[in-house]
């Protein structure tokens, strides 16, 4: 007996043990410490009536009264109440028989598990998760709305802009073939607004979402992006160093990442100053990694990303919402002086979203 007591007493559950008649013979110290209660107050008490009948409940009623008739135990059964010292609760009993040797005496072993805090936890990572995948839908939504608009620009005004430029340089042609005077110089005039209007649609076009990524992946389209960032930008050198393959990106993975490059390397255009810039993206262990760093002028982050700060754009913002969405974690350093680095990276294998 004092070996099943020393047992019960170093529960950390709270116990409580009843007789046939559901009066309390005794409960664990962390039976009064839970429900902030003594042993006189429960001691020899039925179990209805403790703590202001706030246990008196019917359906506990039923499970434990047809527990000795019928030889059942309780499993895992829910009861949600207000515990007076401790507030709003929901608490996992089980109960079992111990049949006492000689005696013959029947008793019964209630374990009360304050289970609120998981169930708060459990419930709000639930949300987590379904607004995550919210998230991505609109975010997956997006993207196909922009590759819609990027083949209509393409299909539509960029292929009509370039037959009347073509149409024009015709006819331009004729005219200096014909010897006209005005009519060439006129003409010659429409043309760099033509072409300032291809050039215009195809930045557009790149804006939103370029074909290479859905037709080869996000390999080429890196290699691509990067030769074009810098024809346009000539005195940024990208060093890159690809260490992964093509098939360890699911769609998803793939958007972030060009996202994340395009956001990434516009604002060392903007703002770094720098002259290099390293783009790693390899897997090592069970990660991918992916970081974008430069040797420019690095910005003061607590300023920056301040609340109050006018700095804030969407970008960097917007760069680890997109990051954590598709299950990754995501940091930002800079210093400085010493330039900045985005750093990304998600855990493989992966489920795609
Ligand atoms: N590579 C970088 N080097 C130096 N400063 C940077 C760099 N990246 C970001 N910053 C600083 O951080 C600020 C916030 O960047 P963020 O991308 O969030 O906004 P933004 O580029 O100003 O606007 P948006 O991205 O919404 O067009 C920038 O204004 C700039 O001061
Ligand atoms: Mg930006």
């Amino acid at each position: 007996r004092n070996y099943a007591e020393a047992i019960v007493e170093t529960v950390r559950e709270p116990l409580i043990v009843l007789d046939k008649d559901f009066h309390v013979k005794s409960a664990n110290r962390s039976f009064y410490d839970t429900f902030q209660t003594s042993p006189a107050e429960t001691e020899g008490r039925l179990i209805y009536e403790l703590g202001n009948n706030q246990w008196d409940i019917p359906e506990l009623r039923k499970v434990l009264e047809e527990m000795l008739p019928q030889n059942t135990s309780i499993q895992d059964f829910e009861i949600e109440h207000d515990v007076p010292a401790i507030g709003h609760r929901t608490m996992r009993l089980n109960a079992r028989h111990i049949a006492q040797k000689g005696s013959g005496t029947q008793m019964i072993l209630l374990a009360i598990e304050d289970v609120t805090e998981r169930k708060r936890m459990e419930e709000i990572l639930r949300e987590s998760e379904v607004s995550r995948r919210l998230c991505s839908r609109v975010l997956a939504a997006q993207e196909e709305e922009r590759k819609r608009v990027a083949q209509e620009l393409h299909d539509g005004i960029g292929q009509s802009l370039a037959s009347a430029k073509f149409r024009v340089n015709s006819i331009l042609e004729q005219l200096v073939k014909d010897g006209g005077e005005t009519g060439p110089q006129l003409l010659e005039a429409i043309l760099p607004i033509l072409q300032e209007n291809i050039e215009e649609a195809r930045r557009v076009q790149l804006g939103l979402r370029p074909s290479i990524l859905d037709d080869l992946g996000i390999l080429p389209t890196i290699s691509w992006f990067c030769r074009e960032f810098q024809k346009t930008y000539s005195d940024i050198r990208i060093q890159t160093h690809i260490e992964i393959e093509e098939k360890e990106f699911h769609s998803l993975l793939k958007t972030t990442l060009y996202r994340v490059m395009q956001e990434a390397l516009n604002n060392v255009a903007k703002y770094s100053r720098a002259d290099l810039v390293d783009l790693t993206l390899r897997k090592t262990g069970d990660r991918i990694e992916f970081i974008i760093q430069d040797n420019g002028q690095g910005f003061d982050m607590e300023k920056v990303l301040s609340v109050e700060s006018t700095k804030r754009g969407f970008g960097l913002t917007s760069m680890r919402e997109r990051v954590e969405i598709s299950n990754g974690s995501f940091a930002i350093e800079s210093l400085k002086g010493k330039g900045t680095a985005i750093r990304a990276s998600w855990k493989v294998p992966d489920t795609p979203l």
